[in-house]
This record gives structure tokens, C-alpha cells and sequence, in this order.
């Protein structure tokens, strides 16, 4: 929890943030530590860690050469830095006095609460896992209370798409999903309505259908919605995320090696969520609706297989070539479902392709889609939160690929491109302003090297958040 204070205990440990050398004079430092410190930064150092025998007191002196972006994303891994260095010692309250711009104690402040995130649920004894950090007091020059509402309430979304990425599928099956999704909305106070199998059968969603048909566990479909009196906008802003609870590949069964990290394939999904929270929680004044398609893929009694023709909610039929293209068919019935929000916007995210991660890397995410000026704004953001897009295109000729003999689409393209064609194939979905992340890189991480943490990132909820944000300026 993030807080604001006018003082500070002496005993209690510090981070300064300073621009310039010359400002170690207004900090409160001994003789020895001023010395100490004075001789690191000529050093070169940045990052200074003073450990008394009662507090710490860490030193971070911004790089006047390094552009502001940049230097944002070096504050919040100091943040993370500093987590993991007091672990041990059981901090429990940090304070940061500025004496910068603010913008940069918001970054250390993400840095220390994303770095402290971690899943202890299941340990036997987590307690001692856990972080003895429970308060961050921000001293003296004060940013607005608002401003620090809403960063809580963002960590707070970070934190809840994290968990739901890292819960294993003995746990977050489907209708788990959907019961976690309740209880959040419930919590922070969006309305949400879940459409059980009985219903997705009655509305023909074919694509969701067909995946689930190797399952023991039923399919659903979450509708989140936040739609405060004071919004800026009639014609809601929705998102859509793949609610993959796990995938085996289906019949086209994944080798080992492959399987080992799909439970993160809920990832778009579990941003939404993690997004719909800090949305509510910040009570920001615009509408949103996000969805959340939900289903395991695997092979089962009757799994859908190669060369199956399915018709999808909205009447398009498909001929299924390989049952490990999934994630297209359950995220298609929910973007042709969103027509019926009459959209201003519709942000798919999905962890979809093995292809983005060939093609941009596991720290950036594709976007495609046919809103111009959306995806400039959101490139730009994506470099001020550190989530960077690297945009591919849309263009017809990739559309070829997905031509069937005896269908109106098949799932697969050829060998190349293989994220294009797949945001081809969610296009044929769509007749409103669209834009298709691919965030199979960075939705999920197996080393804990920054403050993105181990496993689910939460990839999206910053970005999207500070995108919305931004409209109710
Ligand atoms: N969920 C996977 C994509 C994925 C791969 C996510 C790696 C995260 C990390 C998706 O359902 C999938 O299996 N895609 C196939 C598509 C192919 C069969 C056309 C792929 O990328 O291999
Ligand atoms: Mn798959
Ligand atoms: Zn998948």
C-alpha cells in the first residue's frame, strides 16, 4: 500500500531520488556515509545502498543522458532491486523522498510493489516467502491523493491478472475462472454476467464449443462491465482476452517442452480482469466491457480433430487443421459477440502465437489491427510503461493463406507469418475499430530477473490502463 505522509520516523529506512550530486547536501547523512556515497557516484554509480545497522538508506541519482522513458523503466528496477535487497533484513515501511520530478517516484514505487509480487499460495509455509514490506510513505513534495488512488489501484490489477495467470488448471478451470471473475467484480465493484455452457450452446458460439469437446470441464463466457454515471462515453471501449485455461495443443497434442508454461495461455484473459479491476477500483469515468472466452483444450473422449467443419457464432464455418490453433476460434466468437456492444473500440489480447515470440521477442508484443490512430497512441504508451508493441501488418494477401477448400476460412495459414495470419483470421470476426495484441513474449517469464516478476506478468493492465486514463483527461 502506497501512502502519503508529511514525516517519517528516524529509524525508519529511506530511498532518495536525486538529479544531481550536489543535492546529498539536503539529505540526511552522516560524515562517513556522505563521503561513502559522494565516492560511489564518481564512480559512476547510481544506485547507492546504505545498510546501518537499523535502517537502510538507498540513493538513486538520475542519468541526465538517458531519455526520460528509459530512465522511468531504470527507476521502477531499482524498486525491484531495493525489494530484493531488504528481504532479508524485514523492512516492513519504506519512505521515498523526491527531490525530482514525481513521475519518478511513481516509477521506484511500481518497481518496489510489482518486484514484491509473488505466488505463495501454495506453500506450505509462505509466511516466509512473503515480503515484510506492507507501506510505502511518499515524504514531503507531495504528488495529488488521486494520482496515488489510482496507482494502487493499478498495482492492484497487476496483482490480480498475475494470479490468475499463475494458477494451475487443478485449480482455475473454466467455471473457476468465471467464479473468480464474480468474486473480483464483486470486490471492486464492476457488474459482470457469466453465460454458462447451456447458454454458449444456445447462442451457437461453435468455436468455443469445439475446443471444449475434448474437456470434462465446461466452457464459459464472463461479460465484465463498468459503466460509472459520470462516463466520458456512450460507446463502450471492450476487451476481449483469451481465456485458454490450459492447452495440451488438443489432438494435435504439444511435445514436451511446449506444455510446460501453457497454463499462461489464460494471460489475455486474466489482463482483463486485472484491467476491469483497476478500471473500477480508480472508479475511472469511462465505460468499459471486457470478455473473457474460457475453456482447457485437450484431447478427450470426443476432442475435435483435424478436418472438422464448425460453424461459428456468427455463421462462418471453418475447417480446423490443426487443433492447437485455438485460441483464434474461442477469441473469434467473443470479437463477432461484441458487436452487439457497439463499440467505440474493441483491444483484443491473447496469448496466440508462437510466431510473435520468434518475431518480436519475449519482452514485446504484437499489435495489429485497423485503428491507425489508436495504435500510434498506444505504441507511444507502450514506451512510457515500458510494455513495447512492434506493429505487423494486415495486409489482404496474407488472407490467402487461410482460404479452404471447403469452408469459408481454416484455422491455419502456411508456414510464414504466422502471427498475421492468425490476426487475419480475427479480423473476418470484426466490422468496428479493432486492435489485436499477441502477447504470447511477454505474458509469462520463467526467471525473476525484474520486477515483472516469475510467471504471469500481467502484461497489458499498465498500458491499457494508462490508455483509458489518458481518454478522461
Ligand atoms: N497458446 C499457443 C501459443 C503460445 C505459444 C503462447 C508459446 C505462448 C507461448 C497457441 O494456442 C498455439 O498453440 N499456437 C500455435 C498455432 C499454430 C498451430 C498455427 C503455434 O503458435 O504454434
Ligand atoms: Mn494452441
Ligand atoms: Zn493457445
Amino acid at each position: 500500500m502506497i501512502n502519503l505522509t508529511d514525516k517519517y520516523l528516524i529509524d525508519e529506512s529511506v530511498v532518495y531520488i536525486i538529479t544531481d550530486k550536489k543535492q546529498l547536501n539536503d539529505i540526511q547523512l552522516s560524515k562517513t556515509e556522505l563521503n561513502y556515497t559522494e565516492k560511489m557516484i564518481d564512480n559512476k554509480l547510481r544506485y547507492i545502498h546504505i545498510n546501518s545497522f537499523y535502517k537502510s538508506s538507498f540513493i538513486l541519482l538520475l542519468n541526465s543522458e538517458k531519455d526520460e522513458f528509459a530512465q522511468l523503466e531504470e527507476f521502477r528496477q531499482s524498486g525491484n532491486k531495493i525489494i530484493s535487497e531488504i528481504r532479508d533484513i524485514k523492512i516492513e515501511c519504506l519512505n521515498i523522498i523526491n527531490l525530482s520530478d514525481e513521475k519518478y517516484t511513481f516509477a521506484v514505487c511500481e518497481g518496489l510493489m510489482l518486484g514484491k509480487y509473488g505466488f505463495y499460495k501454495y506453500f506450505k509455509d509462505r509466511k516466509d516467502k512473503e515480503s515484510s514490506l506492507n507501506e510505502i510513505k511518499i515524504v514531503g513534495n507531495k504528488p495529488d491523493a488521486k494520482s496515488i488512488e489510482y496507482l494502487n489501484a493499478l498495482i492492484d490489477g497487476v496483482y490480480i491478472a498475475r494470479d490468475i495467470v499463475n494458477e494451475p488448471l487443478s485449480f482455475m478451470t473454466a467455471k473457476k475462472l468465471s467464479e473468480e471473475i464474480e468474486r473480483i467484480g464483486k470486490e471492486c465493484g464492476f457488474s459482470t454476467d457469466i453465460l454458462d455452457k447451456k447458454k454458449i450452446e444456445s447462442l451457437k458460439m461453435g468455436g468455443l464449443l469445439a475446443v471444449n469437446r475434448g474437456s470434462v470441464h465446461p466452457p464459459t463466457f464472463s461479460i465484465m462491465k463498468w459503466q460509472p454515471e459520470n462516463a466520458i462515453n456512450e460507446k463502450p471501449y471492450v476487451f476481449v482476452g483469451k481465456g485458454l485455461v490450459f492447452d495440451t495443443g488438443g489432438i494435435n497434442l504439444k511435445p514436451s517442452g511446449y506444455l510446460e508454461t501453457m497454463k499462461c495461455d489464460k494471460s489475455g484473459g486474466a489482463t482483463v480482469v486485472g484491467l476491469m479491476a483497476a478500471v473500477a477500483k480508480a472508479k475511472l469515468p469511462i465505460n468499459v466491457i471486457g470478455i473473457v472466452p474460457a475453456t482447457d483444450n485437450r484431447p478427450g473422449n470426443d476432442a475435435y480433430v483435424p478436418e472438422d467443419i464448425i460453424t461459428m457464432f456468427d455463421g462462418t464455418t471453418v475447417e480446423v487443421l490443426n487443433t492447437d490453433a485455438e485460441g483464434r476460434l474461442i477469441l473469434a466468437d467473443a470479437l463477432a459477440y461484441a458487436k452487439k456492444y457497439n463499440p467505440k473500440l474493441v483491444i483484443d489480447l491473447a496469448t496466440l502465437t508462437g510466431a510473435a515470440v520468434v518475431a518480436v521477442g519475449e519482452n514485446a508484443t504484437a499489435v495489429m489491427g485497423n485503428d491507425k490512430k489508436e495504435i500510434e497512441i498506444l505504441k507511444q504508451k507502450g514506451f512510457e510503461v515500458w510494455e513495447k508493441l512492434v506493429e505487423l501488418p494486415l495486409w489482404d494477401e496474407y488472407k490467402e493463406q487461410l482460404k479452404s477448400s471447403v469452408a469459408d476460412l481454416k484455422n491455419i495459414g502456411g508456414k510464414y507469418a504466422g502471427s498475421i495470419t492468425a490476426g487475419k483470421f480475427l479480423e473476418h470476426f470484426t466490422d468496428y475499430n479493432w486492435i489485436h495484441l499477441d502477447i504470447a513474449g511477454p505474458a509469462f517469464t520463467e526467471k525473476h530477473d525484474s520486477y515483472r516478476g516469475i510467471g504471469g506478468t500481467g502484461v497489458g493492465v499498465r498500458l491499457l490502463f494508462d490508455f483509458l486514463k489518458e481518454k478522461t483527461l
